[in-house]
């Protein structure tokens, strides 16, 4: 059977991805040095504990789906995962490669454990993997991975529990796949931001703190708090952290915190937690 060796929670920006591109050609922008530097370990921790597969809950931001059909939970099954051109052009990446075994056999798992899924054959991929994807992964990306897609665009987006109940649904599913595959779940979403209106701007670093600082031991605490207190404290888009309860759900209990940083270079607060499974 599959195993989950450990999961990680990583907040994405569109210029967490540019500022990368930027910085490896010509050095990093100060503020975001500090970002590349806190993530050093979190690469160190992939090499060590080298796994085989990923499977990614992320959302998407309008650049695959759009409003004629929004899917409120999505899984890609295909052999690769191209990126998607979010308007400046495509980034000099590969696609991902895709685990359609695996794909199908969530797929499955979770549709008949009550989570109905839209299955996507084709799915481009934007920032929402691309931005963190490069610090912490050198080309060639041959690591296959399964991304699941949430809406965190059109409201309702699926609640907390609904989310920390898809992540325990996910990681029993994950263990029951034929192998021995050492699997990392990742969650990503964008800490506080907002991207709109007259708090354009606002984010919320003692409330990021907070948040890294709960979801190991305490994340019921966290999927009690309801989405529009998180984004009436951290702004709008701080309700993309939900998305990390999906991680901490398909992990056990019995985990050690291999790492965990946070800055705030612009816009968007930047965290990174690392959960390691003891059995692991
Ligand atoms: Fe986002």
């Amino acid at each position: 059977m599959a195993r989950i060796v450990g999961g990680f929670g990583i907040s994405h920006t569109p210029s967490m991805g540019m500022e990368y591109d930027k910085g490896m050609a010509k050095g990093f922008d100060p503020r975001w040095q500090k970002w590349f530097d806190g993530t050093r370990a979190v690469k160190a921790w992939l090499e060590k504990i080298r796994p085989e597969r990923l499977v990614i809950v992320y959302n998407d931001h309008l650049n695959h789906f759009d409003f004629d059909a929004y899917p409120t939970l999505a899984i890609g099954v295909a052999p690769s995962f191209r990126q998607a051109d979010e308007g400046w052009g495509p980034r000099p990446f590969p696609s991902l490669v895709g685990d359609v075994d695996l794909g199908w056999h969530l797929t499955n798992r979770l549709v008949r454990g009550g989570y109905d899924l839209t299955v996507c054959q084709d799915l481009a991929v934007d920032h929402g993997i691309y931005s963190w994807f490069p610090y912490l992964f050198d080309t060639p990306w041959d690591i296959p991975i399964v991304p699941l897609a949430i809406n965190m665009v059109r409201h309702p987006i699926p609640t907390n529990e609904r989310l920390h109940g898809l992540g325990k649904a996910l990681g029993e599913a994950i263990r029951s796949f034929p192998g021995d595959q050492r699997t990392v779940v990742i969650s990503t979403g964008g800490m506080s931001h907002q991207i709109s209106g007259a708090r354009f701007g606002i984010a919320n670093e003692a409330l990021d703190e907070f948040f890294l600082s709960k979801i190991k031991d305490d994340v019921q605490e966290l999927v009690d708090i309801p989405q529009e207190e998180m984004m009436r404290l951290g702004g709008t888009e701080a309700s993309e952290l939900a998305i990390w309860f999906s991680m901490r759900g398909a992990l056990s209990d019995n985990l050690v915190e291999r790492h965990r940083y946070y800055t705030f270079p612009a816009i968007t607060g930047c965290g990174v937690i690392v959960l390691e499974e003891k059995a692991a």
